[in-house]
């Protein structure tokens, strides 16, 4: 067994390690570098997404795991999906909102990003210059402060998007189907379409207590520097049916001749002077499982699980099993 959980480790490290893409092979999809011509803040100094270089990251004890409240049951109204010739995009009621923010933060609507078929990437960030297959993004706005969504848009930390990297795994995502089993209705700019409520807490990655907080902004103009993002470590997974169905289905154009809605990425900004602060310890595989060694020595067994594994006891099993 402990051969075995050592081995496991192992695997891990050499795969986190092959995984590290060069992002700069990625196109700019077309257009963006003229967005400042027409919207001044698309040039600024704090713009996303970022490259999240994990090594640069601050640890920040006081980032507790976020707690969205009223994602099961989002209500009993059909939602409202809808291409939007940039995206697709679903409505949130306010009664979806985040707990564990400076403020409490209401849902407005979600969105995906994603990239063309032949290419393995199509995510906003980056983390280790590695992008990801998708991107959905959860937005909010802060409702103590600000009246709607358009009016906090436009202020410093009015909006707080989550951001969760999407992957392929083996296994087609029930919650993504929720969305994408829809989108060969609203294949054209401009289509909507309803859809049941369904526990959009599924979308999330399973450990919401790791993720990467920093000042940015909205990836499309007018690209206000008013959002406080929240970059999940953890990814979701769906299937490649389901990538390719994203990919495949819709169309930025009205009608003919219709243009492929694909690649709706921004390429990573400049960070600048900005501090990216992680919910966790930052350590490769690696130092983490000399780190559980060394721990124990001194009474500190559950130091490293202290910090964001609660909602994942295997991980922490594992790591034990190997003292
Ligand atoms: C974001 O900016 C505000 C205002 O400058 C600052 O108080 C806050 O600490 C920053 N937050 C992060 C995560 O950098
Ligand atoms: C660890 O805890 C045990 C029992 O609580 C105690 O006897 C021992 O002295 C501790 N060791 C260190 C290094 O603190």
């Amino acid at each position: 067994m402990l051969f075995f959980t050592l081995l496991l480790e192992v695997i891990w490290i050499l795969t986190a390690n092959g995984a590290l893409v060069s992002s700069n092979k990625r196109t700019s999809p077309h257009g963006q570098d003229h967005w400042p011509a027409s919207y001044p803040e698309c040039g600024s100094n704090a713009q996303s997404p970022i490259n999240i270089q994990t090594d640069s990251v601050t640890f920040d004890p006081d980032l507790l795991p976020l707690q969205p409240h009223g994602y099961e049951q989002p209500g009993t109204e059909p939602l409202n999906l809808h291409n939007n010739g940039h995206t697709v995009q679903l409505s949130l009621p306010s009664t979806l909102y985040l707990e564990g923010l400076p403020r409490k933060y209401v849902a407005a609507q979600l969105h995906l990003h994603w990239g063309q078929k032949g290419t393995p990437w199509g995510s906003e960030h980056l983390i280790n210059g590695k992008a990801t297959a998708a991107e959905l993004h959860i937005v909010h706005y802060d409702s103590e402060s600000y009246e709607s969504l358009s009016e906090a848009a436009q202020r410093p930390q009015g909006l707080a998007v989550l951001g969760i990297l999407i992957e392929v795994g083996e296994t087609k995502n029930p919650a993504y189907e929720y969305i994408l089993s829809h989108l060969h209705e609203i294949k054209h700019k401009d289509q909507k379409t309803s859809i049941p409520p369904f526990n959009v807490r599924g979308l999330l990655p399973p450990l919401l207590a790791q993720y990467f907080r920093y000042n940015g902004s909205l990836t499309t103009p007018p690209c206000y520097q008013s959002v406080l993002w929240t970059v999940f470590h953890r990814r979701a997974q769906i299937s490649t049916e389901q990538l390719e169905k994203l990919r495949e289905t819709l169309f930025s154009t009205e009608e003919e001749p219709s243009e492929p809605l694909v690649q709706n990425y921004r390429a990573p900004q400049p960070l600048n002077q900005r501090m990216v602060f992680a919910s966790f310890i930052q350590d490769s595989p690696y130092t983490a499982v000399w780190t559980g060694f060394h721990s124990r020595k001194n009474n500190r067994t559950f130091s490293l699980s202290e910090h964001g594994d609660q909602d994942s006891p295997t991980v922490t099993m594992r790591r034990l099993n190997c003292v």
